[in-house]
C-alpha cells in the first residue's frame, strides 16, 4: 500500500523566487537566467546549500541534508568519470535532490517523481530555478515508483543514478530499480524503519529484507546490513550483484541510506551474505556462514541458554569503499563543504566512514557504557581506552553511527581488561 504525505497544496498566489548564490562551491555558479516568476503555494521557503527552495506542504526534513549532501557528491562523481549523468528521483517530495543533482552534481538529465500529484506546481517551480522546462534537463511525473521505474525498463531508458528516498522498510522498488539503472551505474536505496533494525518486529524485516533480525547492541548498522542485504538478494535473482559505496545512518528519523553499485554477475570477492551471532555471555561478535549454521557456538564456551543471538541473513562485508569515501571527501573540499565544525560537520562524518572501513576491523560497534557495564568501571574517556587498545596492537575506529562506540577487532574481554587497567591508574 502506498502511504503519501498529506500535501494539499492552499491556494496559489504568484511570488518571485530568487537564487541565492553560494560562495563556497564552484558549481555554484550564479545562473544568469533572469529572476523567474512562479506560482507557488502559502507555504514556507528552505535554503541548503546556497539554494532558496519553497517547500510547500510536501514531505521535507532539513535534517536529511547530509543524506542529500552525500548523494549530490557522488552523482557528480560518477558525471567527472562517467561524463553522462541521467537521475532518476524516484521519491522526490519538494524537488531538492532533483535540483540539487541538476545544480551541484550536473546532471544532464532529472526525472523528477513523485506519486502525489499535488507536489507538481512547487516541483516544478523548484526545478524551473536551475534550468527553464522547455532546455529538456529535467521532468516531472506522478506516478508509484514502481511504475515509473518500470515504464524506464520497458523502454529500454536506464539511468545512471537512481535515488529512492522512501518510507518505512517499503522495498517493493528494489526489482524494477535494479531493472532500471544501467549496468555501473549507481542506486541510492532506503529504510527508515528503526523497529525492524531494533529486532522488534522479525516478522516484518523477514518479510521486506528476508532478515530476520532480533536485538543486538549495535541494531543501528544492523539496519544498515539489513537493508544491503535486502538490495543483495534481489540482485542476484537477476543475475546482478551489488556492491556498496557508502552506508549512512541518520538518527533523525532514524533514516538508513546506502548507495550500491549495481553490477552483472557473481561479485569479485564472494558473497558477504550470511549470518551474524553475537554471544551475551560475553559481549563477541561472529559472522556465521550458511554451512556453518547447525554448528553455531561462542568461543566462549558458554553454555547459558539463549546466549547467542543469532541474526540474518543480512550483509556482513564492508559497510563503504574507502577509495570512493576519499574521492568524495576531496570534491567536498574542492566545493569548500569541509571543516565547518558543526554537529552535521561533514568532513567529520567522511572520515570517521573512512576509518571504519578499515577491513580488519570487526562489524558492529560496541558502546563503551557495555565495556563499562560489562567491567564494572565507570567509563572512560572514548579517546583513553581508543588509544590504549591500539597499543596492544588491536585495529579500532569510531563509529559514524554512534559517538560513545568503537569498532575494533579486540575482543570484549581485552576491552574489559584495559577498561578495568585504566581506571586502576
Ligand atoms: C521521504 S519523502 C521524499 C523527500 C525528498 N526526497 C527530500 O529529500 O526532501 C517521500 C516522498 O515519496 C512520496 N511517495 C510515497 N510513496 C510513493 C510511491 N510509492 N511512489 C512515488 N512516490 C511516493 C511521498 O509523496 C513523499 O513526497
Ligand atoms: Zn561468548
Amino acid at each position: 500500500m502506498v502511504s503519501l504525505c498529506p500535501t494539499i497544496l492552499s491556494p496559489f498566489h504568484t511570488k518571485t523566487l530568487t537564487y541565492n548564490s553560494p560562495a563556497q562551491n564552484p558549481n555554484h555558479r550564479p545562473f544568469s537566467v533572469p529572476p523567474l516568476t512562479a506560482v507557488a503555494s502559502r507555504s514556507h521557503y528552505e535554503t541548503e546549500r546556497g539554494f532558496d527552495f519553497e517547500v510547500g506542504d510536501t514531505f521535507f526534513r532539513h535534517e536529511s541534508a547530509t543524506g542529500r549532501d552525500l548523494g549530490v557528491l557522488a552523482a557528480a562523481l560518477y558525471k567527472k568519470c562517467n561524463d553522462k549523468l541521467r537521475v532518476l528521483d524516484a521519491m522526490c517530495g519538494c524537488g531538492i535532490r532533483s535540483l540539487r543533482y541538476l545544480a551541484e552534481s550536473k546532471a544532464d538529465f532529472v526525472l523528477a517523481n513523485d506519486a502525489n500529484e499535488d507536489c507538481n506546481g512547487v516541483i516544478v517551480s523548484n526545478l524551473s530555478t536551475v534550468s527553464s522546462e522547455e532546455e529538456g534537463r529535467w521532468k516531472v511525473s506522478h506516478s508509484i515508483a514502481n511504475r515509473v521505474l518500470a515504464e524506464r525498463y520497458v523502454e529500454r531508458d536506464y539511468f545512471d543514478f537512481i535515488d529512492v528516498d522512501s518510507f518505512g522498510s517499503d522495498s517493493s522498488f528494489f526489482r524494477c530499480a535494479f531493472d532500471a539503472v544501467k549496468l555501473g551505474g549507481l542506486l541510492y536505496v532506503t529504510s527508515t524503519d528503526g523497529f525492524s533494525s531494533g529486532g522488534h518486529r522479525p516478522n516484518h524485516s523477514l518479510a521486506a529484507y528476508g532478515a530476520y533480525i532480533r536485538p543486538l547492541p549495535y541494531s543501528n548498522e544492523i539496519g544498515l546490513r539489513m537493508l544491503i542485504g535486502g538490495a543483495v538478494r534481489e540482485a542476484s535473482v537477476l543475475g546482478y550483484h551489488v556492491s556498496p559505496l557508502f552506508s549512512y545512518y541518520s538518527y533523525h528519523g532514524p533514516v538508513f541510506r546506502v548507495l550500491l553499485r549495481v553490477n552483472r554477475g557473481k561479485p569479485p570477492h564472494g558473497m558477504h551474505y550470511g549470518f551474524i551471532c553475537y554471544c551475551d555471555s560475553c559481549g563477541n561478535s561472529q559472522p556465521i556462514s550458511w554451512d556453518k549454521l547447525g554448528q553455531m557456538n561462542c568461543p566462549c564456551g558458554t553454555d547459558a541458554p539463549d546466549s547467542l543471538v543469532v541474526c540474518g541473513p543480512l550483509w556482513t562485508g564492508p559497510l563503504h569503499c574507502a577509495d570512493y569515501l576519499g574521492e568524495m571527501l576531496s570534491l567536498a573540499g574542492e566545493w569548500g563543504w569541509l571543516g565547518n565544525g558543526t554537529k552535521n560537520d561533514l568532513e567529520k562524518l567522511l572520515n570517521r566512514m573512512i576509518n571504519e572501513s578499515d577491513p580488519t576491523l570487526s562489524f558492529g560497534y560496541i558502546q563503551l557504557d557495555e565495556i563499562a557495564s560489562r567491567a564494572k568501571v565507570n567509563s572512560p574517556p572514548i579517546v583513553t581506552i581508543m588509544s590504549a587498545i591500539q597499543q596492544e596492537g588491536y585495529a579500532v575506529s569510531r563509529s559514524h553511527i554512534s559517538n560513545n562506540a568503537i569498532k575494533t577487532n579486540c575482543p570484549m574481554a581485552e576491552c574489559i581488561r584495559i577498561a578495568k587497567e585504566l581506571r586502576q591508574l
